[in-house]
């Protein structure tokens, strides 16, 4: 076998077969195949497509890349949750100390930035000294002790993926089905939790920009995950604008540290008691998603899913304290609002853009080389069908560089569409996929 007649095969228009993949994917994890030539693969999927059973031999060949946890040792049903991607998403890091804080075991393996989306480990990695390359042992000790632990892919845990998704993030071929539920199913079939949740972002700020493509998405996700033994669940959720108001690492870090103390914006602290409901039905803690919601709103409401956050940061390595004064996390040398220029009623907010504002300050990476900023981003005032009068503040711009701060100014008012009547607005739970 070798690469070249693999890609050309799929460039053609051909299904790999499981032998080829689980050969690509070997040679590839172990530094056989080089980036150029995965890239070119990458690329003809992303064109061309692949079939439901090259999408589930691709998932389990990377999560067999590296080992596969064997998470018995810890006692109860072990959950994890995993969203495909979405601007302001900072939905985990309230989500896993909450669920954590009922006693549910949250064993969970998350990612980096993607394309114009952030990732959880970039989030946590604000908290001086935090880390997610955790052994089996101490991943396994902290679920048992703590109730939770995130950890990142490893040279032993879906290495194939870690490799993928470093090359897709800066070769423009994130945004392809197969690959993203192949990404994302090969972690959570690695990291051996029993439930899954998964939070599926449809709109503009989304990689699957129809209602239509998240639902093919994720039934494509949850079948794999049936296939598997797991039981898997997906919310379809909606990315027409940024949840929450801060869009950037260590601004995402301060705006989850207020949810947990009860000061969150509405539509990450629904979409959180959504997604923890499911995880909490799913983990025997609760007999309804009523009783589970009852149980997590009075878990952020007495404090005791911040003191989980707390112990969470603590058990790997970061600094608790700079929770307890967020002040202290990354904070970029320039903030400058942002004035509304008309008068009207927010109609659209060009999601995908804000992602890309966020990133061209710094908050991402151009090549797999690139290290980021985490105290850059832009934290809006002004969110869809909200008034606005000229002058009005539609966001904060954070940058460490004055040039790119004026660039990104006149893309961030670019990025703001009005009317002149108060337009609908989408829910934000779309569907429910069992
Ligand atoms: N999240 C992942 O882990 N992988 C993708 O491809 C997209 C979102």
């Amino acid at each position: 076998m070798n690469m070249y007649d693999l890609i050309v095969k799929k460039k053609r228009g051909g299904a790999l077969a499981k032998d080829e993949i689980d050969w690509m994917i070997r040679e590839y994890t172990d530094g056989r195949i080089p980036d150029y030539q995965m890239s070119a693969m990458m690329m003809a999927v992303c064109f061309v497509g692949m079939t439901d059973e090259e999408t589930k031999d691709l998932t389990l060949a990377m999560a067999h890349s590296g080992d596969v946890l064997d998470l018995s040792a810890i006692h109860g049903i072990k959950v994890d949750k995993h969203s495909t991607g979405g601007v302001g998403d900072k939905t985990s890091l309230v989500l896993a100390p909450l669920v954590a804080s009922l006693g549910v075991p949250v064993a969970k393996m998350s990612g980096r930035g993607l394309g114009h989306t952030g990732g959880t480990i970039d989030k946590l990695e604000s908290f001086t000294g935090f880390h997610t390359d955790l052994t089996p042992e101490q991943f396994i000790r902290n679920v048992n002790t703590i109730h939770i632990a995130i950890a990142g892919q490893t040279a032993n845990l879906a290495p194939a993926d870690k490799k993928l998704y470093a090359l897709r993030d800066v070769t423009g071929t994130v945004d392809q089905m197969s690959l993203i539920a192949s990404s994302i199913m090969s972690k959570k079939l690695a990291s051996g939790a029993d439930g899954i949740v998964l939070d599926v972002k449809t709109g503009d700020g989304a990689f699957m920009k129809s209602l239509e493509d998240a639902r093919a998405l994720a039934r494509e996700m949850v079948s794999i995950g049936k296939l598997a033994g797991k039981d898997v669940s997906a919310v379809i959720s909606d990315m027409d604008q940024p949840l929450g108001f801060a869009v950037g690492n260590a601004l995402e870090v301060k705006e989850a540290v207020s949810t947990l103390k009860g000061h969150g914006p509405k539509d990450l602290e629904e979409l959180v008691l959504v997604l923890g409901s499911l995880m909490t039905v799913k983990a025997g803690r609760a007999g309804s998603m009523e009783e589970a919601e009852r149980l997590l709103k009075e878990a952020l409401d007495t404090g005791r899913a911040f003191e989980v956050f707390k112990s969470f940061i603590k058990a790997q390595g970061g600094d608790p304290e700079e929770a307890e004064h967020p002040e202290r996390l990354p904070s970029a040398a320039y903030q400058e609002t942002v004035c509304a220029e008309t008068d009207g009623f927010v109609r659209d907010i060009r999601t995908e853009e804000i992602g890309r504002i966020c990133l061209f300050l710094g908050g991402g990476r151009e090549t797999k080389e690139s290290s980021i900023d985490l105290s850059v981003g832009l934290v809006l005032c002004r969110k869809k069908g909200d008034k606005v009068k000229k002058g009005d503040p539609l966001a904060v711009i954070h940058a460490s560089d004055p040039e790119k701060l004026s660039e990104a100014k006149k893309r961030l008012l670019a990025a703001y569409e009005f009317t002149d009547r108060k337009p609908p607005v989408s829910p934000l739970i779309k569907e429910i996929i069992y």
